[in-house]
């Protein structure tokens, strides 16, 4: 007995000698091949997101008014490759509780969605809430809760009242104003509740695929003035909103407010293309952020200078951007409390060969500056061709930022994949994931780039705009064809859940 019991003890010094060197050697090991420690800080949170328009449906349901989305796609034949509308998308006006349920099973630190405006102030301004429409919000947001889920929030993600539209939407200044009044009421219903808030997502889509492109709600094609009034309305309103709750609001809540912008990173094609990428980058990613983020405010000077000779030149009597005051530009500079950041694609920069037409923004290249987009020649594809895959990409903006304006708290509010299929075992989303989750921690770790949340586009599949329902984003599959909209984990929301649960990156085991 007494020999057993030492023979034991012997086996147990060794077996413990033996884990601790296997441990400190696994662990040299995985430092060796790992680029980097693939830990999330304990405060990182990691998200998911959807738009109302996208996935609510009940466009005519109690006492909602029409959106621009709603009008656009009754109205115009085949303006979605599928004909299809959000009438009903994926039914999140009723079916809400699954959506709260798949945001607790993959155990998100936060759900980030959006309000529809027509829904809350159906006629638009803030004399009338609706009573249902302020309730569905409110049922949602109690609903994360409990659940211990953060709701981040998105005041305006595309869907304007269709009167207000009437009325000369974006390129009516008063525009600004009345999405200020409806963000008032917006933060007095939920404030108490709701601490990180997104103003309007993506700009670029709001002005540039909706007036320079005339893709996208209303669709309506002025490239020339039309564009550029809207986005410094829309920066205008962005600035009012973050001022009411600078002002009403942060001393009773201490929340955090930004604007959520669609970040290209470009490269120059050659090295001659330098200075046309500069201002490619100005023209795209400045002219939403330069006014909000920079010390001097209003537009970055090198576009300014750009626009006003290139207006003249093509026989403008005034520059196609308009003027900035210097009341302007103090009410909208400085006005974030972090920067957010959707990233989905990288594109070199070329100028247009002799005879080659830059006809479409986006698609082709940036027209007014007769510049040609390509994509890297390593970049992937998922559904989308537009959004050629470059993780890289994730870390360059995110330096670029921070070497542009300044040591802010950054979010990445929006970054996902698409597919065609609705396979569930998705194994290009995973990698994907995977991917720009190492890009970003190489930000972090390496660059210190202050980022505190990445959130990932989209929960689940759902209508993804002129791509109709051919275009699938969703961790979660949903059925379309099943009145139920019945919803399905993908091998992706497996793979989030574990890292959401694990705070680490699987990339060096
Ligand atoms: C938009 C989403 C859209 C996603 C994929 C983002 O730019 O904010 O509404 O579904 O891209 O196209």
């Amino acid at each position: 007995m007494k020999r057993a019991e030492i023979h034991t003890k012997a086996e147990k010094k060794f077996t413990i000698m033996l884990f601790f060197g296997l441990l400190v050697l696994s662990a040299t090991a995985s430092a060796s091949s790992c680029p980097i420690d693939p830990t999330f800080p304990s405060c990182f949170k990691l998200g998911a997101s959807t738009a109302a328009y996208q996935i609510e449906g009940a466009w005519n349901v109690s006492d909602k008014s029409v959106s621009i989305w709603d009008n656009f796609t009754h109205r115009v034949p085949r303006v979605t490759v599928d004909n299809s509308t959000g009438d009903i998308a994926c039914d999140s006006y009723n079916l809400w509780q699954r959506d709260v349920e798949m945001a607790a099973e993959m155990g998100l630190d936060y759900y980030r969605f959006s309000i529809s405006w027509p829904r809350l102030l159906p006629k638009g301004y803030d004399y009338y809430v609706s009573k249902d429409g302020a309730e569905y919000y409110n049922n949602l947001i109690n609903g994360l809760l409990e659940r211990g889920i953060e709701p981040v929030v998105t005041l305006y993600h595309w869907d304007l009242p269709d009167i207000l539209q009437q009325l000369g939407g974006w390129t009516n200044p008063l525009t600004a104003d009345w999405f200020a009044n409806y963000a008032r009421i917006v933060f007095d219903l939920y404030g108490d509740r709701v601490k990180t808030w997104i103003t309007i997502n993506e700009p670029i889509v709001v002005c540039d695929a909706a007036y320079a492109a005339g893709y996208t709600a209303p669709g309506i094609k002025e490239p020339y003035s039309g564009v550029f009034v809207c986005t410094k309305n829309v920066l205008l309103g962005h600035a009012k909103a973050w001022r009411i709750y600078d002002k009403e609001f942060r001393h009773l809540y201490e929340g955090k407010v930004s604007i959520s912008n669609h970040m290209i990173w470009f490269e120059p094609k050659t090295k001659a293309d330098e200075a046309l990428n500069e201002l490619a980058m100005q023209y795209i990613n400045g002219r939403y952020a330069h006014a909000i983020y920079s010390e001097e405010g209003g537009w970055p000077s090198s576009l300014e200078k750009y626009m006003a000779e290139y207006s003249a030149k093509q026989g403008y009597p005034r520059s196609r951007l308009p003027v900035f005051t210097e009341y302007e530009k103090t009410l909208v500079r400085g006005t974030f409390d972090f920067i957010a950041v959707n990233y989905y694609t990288t594109k070199l920069i070329r100028p247009a060969r002799e005879g080659e037409v830059v006809s479409d923004l986006f698609v082709s290249g940036i027209p007014d500056l007769n510049a040609v987009m390509e994509s890297p020649p390593t970049a992937t594809y998922g559904y989308s061709t537009l959004m050629s895959i470059y993780p890289k990409g994730l870390r360059r903006i995110l330096g670029w930022l921070k070497d542009t304006y300044g040591d802010h708290e950054m979010m990445l509010t929006e970054n996902g994949f698409s597919s065609s299929g609705s396979e569930l075992n998705d194994q290009e989303r995973i990698d994907f994931i995977r991917n720009h989750l190492e890009q970003l921690l190489l930000a972090m770790k390496v660059d210190h780039v202050n980022v505190s949340g990445y959130t990932h586009w989209s929960l689940m599949d759902n209508f993804e705009w002129l791509d109709g329902y051919t275009s699938k984003f969703g961790l979660y599959e949903v059925n379309f064809t099943d009145p139920m909209r019945e919803r399905t984990p993908r091998a992706s929301a497996n793979y989030y859940s574990k890292i959401i649960k694990q705070r680490k990156l699987d990339i060096c085991c």
